[in-house]
This record gives C-alpha cells, sequence and structure tokens, in this order.
C-alpha cells in the first residue's frame, strides 16, 4: 500500500515536520507558512492535512483532493473546516483538545493588562523617541469584576490563573451549572455579565448559535470604564458595533486577538482607533503550546493510519 501523504499546512514549530518525516510509514510534505500554491498543488495526493487557522476546509479544497481521508486541527476551534461536507466525503476530522488552553488563557490575560496599563501605546511611544509618562496612567486588575463569558477549558483556565489578583468572577455558560472554583459564580444572563463586569473576556468557540453573539445591544450595557477582550473566535463579536463603541467612548477600550476575516483587511477600521489593541491570532502561538500539539498530532497520525484508531474525533 502507498504511504499516506501527510500535508502540513499553515505555520507550525519545525519539529513537527522533523519527527514526522522520521516516522518511515509517512511521505510528509512541509509548506512554507500560508503558501496557498504550494498546498493547491498537494491537494491531488493529500492523503491528510495538518492544519491551523489559516486553511479553510471547504468544499472547493475538498474537491480538489479527492484521496483526503483525514484532517487534523492543531487547535481547538474547527469552524474554519466544513465539516459535513468531510462526513459526505468520508474524510475523518479531529482536534487536539487541551493542548494550547493554558495558551490561549493567558494571552487573554496578557491582553487585559495590555489595555489597562496602556503597554501597548506606551511602547509606540517610545519607540517614537517621546517620553509621555503623564499620557499612560492605567487600571490595576486587582479585585476587579470579570466576567468570562464561556466557562469551558480555557475560560475556566481564564478564571484560575487569575486568583493571585483576588477577583470576582461572573460566568456565563449554559452548559455549566457550578463552578469548583470559590470566587466564580454563574450570571444567569449575558446582560448580567455586560452591565456589571469591569473586565468582559469571550472564550466561547464559534458556532451558529455563537455567531454575532456580542452587539451593540450588549455593547451599550457596559459601565464606561470597563474592558471587553476577544482572544476566541472572531464572528462572535460585531466588529462594526465593537467599532462604534469604541470610536464613541463608550467604553475604555478592548483587545482582539481573533477576527472574523483572517488576516484583518490592511485597510480595517479597527486598526484605526486609539483605544483598541490587536494582535494577529497569537493565542496558541507559543513554544510550549506548539510543542504539545505537535505531539498529540504525531500520536493521532500513527493512531489513524499504522493502527486504524481515530482519536479526538469532530463531529458535525
Ligand atoms: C485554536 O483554535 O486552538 C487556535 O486557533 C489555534 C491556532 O492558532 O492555530
Amino acid at each position: 500500500m502507498e504511504k499516506p501523504h501527510i500535508v502540513i499546512c499553515d505555520g507550525f514549530d519545525k519539529t513537527l515536520f522533523e519527527e514526522l518525516k522520521n516516522i518511515s510509514e509517512f511521505n510528509v510534505h512541509p509548506t512554507a507558512k500560508n503558501t496557498q500554491e504550494q498546498i493547491q498543488n498537494l491537494l491531488p495526493t493529500m492523503t491528510a492535512a495538518v492544519i491551523r487557522s489559516a486553511t479553510t476546509v471547504d468544499t472547493n479544497f475538498l474537491e480538489q483532493a479527492p484521496n483526503l481521508k483525514y484532517v487534523i486541527r492543531a487547535g481547538e476551534g474547527t469552524d474554519n473546516i466544513d465539516k459535513a461536507s468531510c462526513q459526505q466525503k468520508g474524510v475523518k476530522v479531529s482536534n487536539t483538545p487541551g493542548a494550547n488552553n493554558n495558551s490561549a488563557a493567558e494571552h487573554a490575560i496578557a491582553l487585559m493588562f495590555t489595555v489597562l496599563r496602556k503597554t501597548a501605546y506606551a511602547h509606540q511611544s517610545m519607540m517614537a523617541s517621546r517620553w509621555e509618562k503623564s499620557k499612560f496612567t492605567g487600571v490595576e486588575l486587582s479585585n476587579k469584576k470579570i466576567g468570562v463569558v464561556g466557562f469551558g477549558r480555557i475560560g475556566n483556565i481564564v478564571a484560575k490563573r487569575l486568583a493571585g489578583f483576588e477577583p470576582e468572577v461572573l460566568f456565563f455558560d449554559p452548559f455549566i451549572n457550578e463552578s469548583d472554583i470559590p470566587y466564580a459564580k454563574k450570571a444567569e444572563t449575558l446582560e448580567e455579565i455586560f452591565s456589571s463586569c469591569d473586565i468582559v473576556t469571550i472564550h466561547v468557540p464559534l458556532v451558529e448559535q455563537t455567531r454575532n453573539l456580542i452587539t451593540k445591544d450588549l455593547l451599550e450595557k457596559m459601565p464606561a470604564h470597563a474592558i471587553l477582550v476577544n482572544a476566541s473566535r472572531g464572528g462572535i463579536l460585531n466588529e462594526q458595533d465593537l467599532y462604534d463603541t469604541l470610536k464613541e467612548k463608550k467604553i475604555r477600550g478592548a483587545a482582539l486577538d481573533v477576527f472574523a476575516n483572517e488576516p484583518l483587511e490592511e485597510n480595517s477600521p479597527l486598526r484605526e482607533l486609539d483605544n483598541l489593541v490587536l494582535t494577529p491570532h497569537l493565542g496558541a502561538s507559543t513554544e510550549e503550546a506548539q510543542v504539545r500539539v505537535g505531539e498529540m498530532v504525531i500520536h493521532q497520525l500513527k493512531e489513524f493510519f499504522i493502527n486504524n484508531n481515530l482519536l479526538n474525533e469532530v463531529k458535525v
């Protein structure tokens, strides 16, 4: 039997390729970061695709990859995979649950600090040879009321890691009733979170029920001193509504790591705001997370192709 052709799409730590190519049962094809042309050329022979968030597995992708058997999303969210079409074509899908959660949680907390202490703007100012000490007075994180929208693995880690800052945590999650964290209490509605918290952080997957979940109605309920962080998925938050809220200075500030369209358009109006911090989908981009994700990808590929065992399947 021909060896499976495993294509590593998207940007990965190079050790993933090094380790995979030592497995004699596999043919492994690395691609340069985000090189659509290279991926395109490999589609006809591809048996497995290892992807992050930059590759979309849609009907067009699937039609050009008639030999595809397996897609591994090296990460958590699978919104960039058309799972129904995969199922129809007999292509199995899995992800690497948990592997990058700590990094995603830490990035959300880092963004909170960046907004509260204005460090990104202070850095820009220093790099422009200025010394504007009085312009960058910030706000502490300690003892704040923090609203966590989505209290799954990542939301939970955010709440736990914040313990030293003695917060009050209010979470909203229709699937979780109680928390084992003494300072985290369940909110009955999203409105309760947005109207009463000093910091709101979003940690829900992008599915039909969460698309456009956060719009003007909720943003307008936030107190003027509040901040918002989204390091989960674009599309959950209405970007135009956030733009209007920030432009009119209705809240203190916000930070976004994820966008409805990625990469964010060069001329996006979001880039003009002076109370918004932007990062290019970096939640999972740490050395540690990429090592953990890589180990799971290798294990899952071996199990699938050598032991005929599908791990961490993601269903429609
Ligand atoms: C995830 O869903 O886990 C992240 O999007 C991972 C990534 O950046 O690839």
